[in-house]
């Protein structure tokens, strides 16, 4: 039993995709005071940095875990700016041998930070390089085969591991624990998204009234990729209509032909409280029965869904499965009297 899958164009996929990527680098935060929320690790962060900068060294390495589109690569622009140093950005699964990332390592320059997205997906025989690495900044490979096999070591530049997951919970205990910090990147509240489209419609040259501002905020599902994603949506959409200035009403035309509702669900959100409710008496169902249902992978599912479903208590996660609450049926309804 597969329900319809049919959200390539998804418009709160918290994912990034390439085409999105050139307008990202325009709304990046480019230093600290731009960048709004998450006030507990960019506290932490700030004494990391200032710390470097005294001692005159790299700075410890940090563990940014959370769902997609919530400011982890921003920060760690911010961090290797703010140190002088240079970013290296390169992605876990995209290293596929030891000698890759042995090489990324040998050309690391002195208190360099090296941001590995992803880091949850490395391979296992390309992590361990990094425990030396890491702890003595120094490498150690072993060269040839049965008994002739010898270690050969090479010291490398103090460098700072930034490593960003969705998922910490996949990390080896060895590689997690050499990391100092573990911060941990929560929601943004409505108001500090806000903030960030307010500041963002201004790089964007848009101009919108303080209600516009405000559902886009509500509805952006407490991620700023999304609120940039919505922010550009709404823009190209008073374009067309001759707008001046964006106002409520065309945010709440724009949100309705882009399906998010009032609480900031798109149709995937819905489609999977609708599908426990339907297919399975509001729950409890085995999350491998679900995905299959759903046709959805259960790491999409997992990662980029549930964590904002489970935030709003619309989902509940119980022994037996998942569950949808009361919340979710009230919704369910209301949204289907609309239709
Ligand atoms: N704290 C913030 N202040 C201002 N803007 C932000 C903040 N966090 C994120 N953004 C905006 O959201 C966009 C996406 O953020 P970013 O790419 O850093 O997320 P990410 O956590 O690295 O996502 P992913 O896990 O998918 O790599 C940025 O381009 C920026 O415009
Ligand atoms: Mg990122």
């Amino acid at each position: 039993m597969e329900y319809e899958n049919n959200d390539d164009d998804r418009v709160l996929a918290s994912e990034s995709n390439p085409e999105e990527i050139k307008h990202e680098v325009l709304l990046r935060p480019t230093d600290f005071s731009e960048y709004v929320g998450q006030k507990k690790v960019v506290q932490n962060v700030d004494v990391m940095v200032e710390s470097a900068k005294i001692r005159n060294s790299a700075m410890d390495h940090a563990l940014l875990s959370g769902p997609p589109g919530l400011g982890k690569t921003s920060l760690a622009m911010i961090i290797a700016k703010s140190i002088g140093s240079e970013l290296h950005v390169i992605s876990g699964p995209a290293i596929e041998k030891k000698g890759d990332l042995a090489a990324i390592l040998t050309n690391l320059g002195p208190r360099d930070v090296l941001f590995i997205d992803e880091i949850h997906r490395l391979n296992i025989s390309v992590e361990e390089i990094l425990y030396s690495a890491m702890e003595d900044y120094r490498l150690d490979i072993v060269i040839g085969q049965g008994p002739s096999a010898r270690t050969m070591q090479i010291q490398i530049a103090p460098f700072t591991l930034i490593g960003a997951t969705t998922r910490s919970g996949l990390l080896s205990n060895p590689l997690r624990d050499r990391f100092m910090a573990h911060l941990h990147f929560d929601f943004y509240n409505h108001k500090e998204l806000a903030a960030i489209v307010g500041n963002n419609a201004k790089k964007l040259k848009i101009s919108l009234d303080n209600k516009a501002l405000e559902l886009i905020a509500r509805c952006a599902r407490g991620t700023p990729r999304i609120a940039n994603r919505i922010l550009r949506r709404v823009r190209d959409f008073s374009l067309v209509k001759g707008e001046t200035q964006i106002s409520e009403e065309s945010v709440i035309k724009s949100l309705a032909l882009m399906e998010i509702d009032n609480y900031g669900l798109d149709r995937m959100d819905r489609k999977i409280l609708q599908v426990i409710e339907e297919y399975y008496k509001g729950g409890p169902v085995g999350i491998e029965t679900l995905c299959a249902t759903l046709a959805e992978d259960r790491t999409t599912i997992e990662d980029v869904y549930e964590p904002y479903l489970l935030k709003e208590g619309f989902l509940l996660r119980t022994p037996r499965g998942r569950e949808i609450s009361q919340k979710s049926r009230e919704h369910l309804l209301q949204q289907a009297s609309i239709k």
